[in-house]
């Protein structure tokens, strides 16, 4: 039998590879196995027969299985232990089990350890790595993070257009309006004193349609103004009783009830106040757009854990963010609202950003949790 370079050089110096034991290949192999399961990159290998040869830690971590679960097992047994609440399952199964000629990859949405990733997949024949056993290697990397910073930057360039566009038309748009809004309240007094009732109604409809394009466009102007703010120490509570009855009045209308729920001491926050209780409002009037019929919005003030900041949860009922769109909802513009701009979550985060804190989103089918995290004080 033609022994292998290894297994001579470990027959002739055992010393100095301590690692192999009696029967050098095995180890050899059991030494790669361990290499492998310790690599950050999730990685499956299957036979021919489509049966799982290998899958490490972190892959079993990414997918949800259990390694000695899944071990020698064929595909198709497998397929039933995945969660069949994933978004992309149907997706992913047919990756797996499609036939692969050379290299191919896919990107798939996958919740694993309670929170929603992308997972990179790679799969790879193994004919392409010149190997004498034939079946397909896949590779899983998760690029969540790597998505999320592509994201960011392409939101902050869509900022920085809008914020030019901004700078550069409000005033132009805002001059016109300003006389049009005089010249319609002219003519509407004058209707008034002539008894012109249903003409004096347009011109009311024209006022308020003139007002919803100022309040766009100084939207806008908030896009485009970085740094126009002035943070102090704010006291949070505070922030909060004087928000509270306008973010009830509204919730009354909706049939909505608002319960608030303080579960810390002495909230003093680094804010700018006028703005911070703007991104409040406009995370609540989210909530109770988004309940449907009667529900509950709870407003929750806790501390963090690591007590860096003061959290501010804005909890609805509703019907919840579907997850293909969980992504867009920070960008300019992006609305599934009839009469929405899509511009208060994109300038909430704008304002947090530049106040020092962040907005973390959770949402499900039974409801969504958008947490403000707000710098604390030490006073
Ligand atoms: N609490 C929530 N529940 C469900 N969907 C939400 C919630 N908050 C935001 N969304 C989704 O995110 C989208 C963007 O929200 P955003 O506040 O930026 O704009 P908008 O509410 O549509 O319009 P605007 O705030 O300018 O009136 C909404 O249209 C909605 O689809
Ligand atoms: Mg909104």
């Amino acid at each position: 039998m033609v022994k292998t370079d290894l297994e001579l050089s470990a027959g002739s110096s055992q010393h100095s590879y301590p690692f192999l034991s009696l029967n050098p290949v095995t180890s050899y192999i059991q030494l790669v196995t361990r290499l492998i399961s310790h690599i950050q990159v999730g990685i499956v290998l299957l036979d021919e027969r489509k049966r799982v040869i290998e899958i490490n830690r972190v892959a079993s971590q990414y997918l949800d299985l259990d390694r000695s679960r899944v071990l020698f097992r064929y595909l198709e047994q497998i397929i039933p232990y995945f969660n069949d609440e994933q978004p992309e399952l149907d997706h992913l199964i047919s990756f797996l089990t499609s036939s692969v000629q050379g290299q191919k990859q896919t990107e798939i949405r996958w919740n694993s350890e309670g929170k929603m990733n992308r997972l990179l997949i790679t799969a790879i024949s193994t004919d392409q790595l010149e190997c004498s056993h034939q079946g397909t290697y896949f590779f899983i990397e998760n690029i969540t993070k790597m998505r999320s910073l592509e994201e960011q930057v392409r939101c902050n360039q869509r900022l920085a257009t809008i914020g030019q566009i901004a700078a550069g038309a409000a005033h132009e748009i805002r001059n016109p309006l300003t006389s049009l809004r005089g010249f319609l309240q002219v003519i509407g007094g004058r209707l008034k004193e002539i008894g012109q009732k249903k003409e004096q109604g347009y011109i009311d409809i024209m006022l308020k349609e003139i007002n919803r394009i100022n309040h766009l466009v100084s939207e806008f102007l908030q896009l485009s103004k970085p740094g126009q703010i002035q943070v102090k120490p704010v006291n949070l509570d505070q922030v909060i009783d004087e928000i509270l009855p306008i973010i009830q009045s509204e919730a009354i209308l909706h049939n909505i009830h608002v319960v608030l729920d303080r579960r810390c001491k002495l909230s003093k926050v680094i804010a700018d106040e006028e703005l911070l209780k703007q991104v409040l409002l406009n995370i609540c009037k989210n909530g109770i757009e988004a309940i449907d019929e009667s529900g509950l919005l709870t407003i929750r003030i806790r501390q963090e854990q690591r007590r860096e900041y003061f959290v501010v949860d804005i909890i609805d009922t509703g019907p919840g963010i579907p997850n293909e769109l969980c992504d867009k909802v920070f960008e300019p513009f992006f609305t599934t609202k009839e009469k929405g701009t899509g511009l208060g979550l994109p300038i909430c985060q704008q304002i947090m950003k530049e106040i020092g804190g962040k907005i973390r989103l959770k949402t499900s089918s039974k409801g969504t949790t958008v947490s403000v995290y707000l710098p604390g004080t030490m006073l």
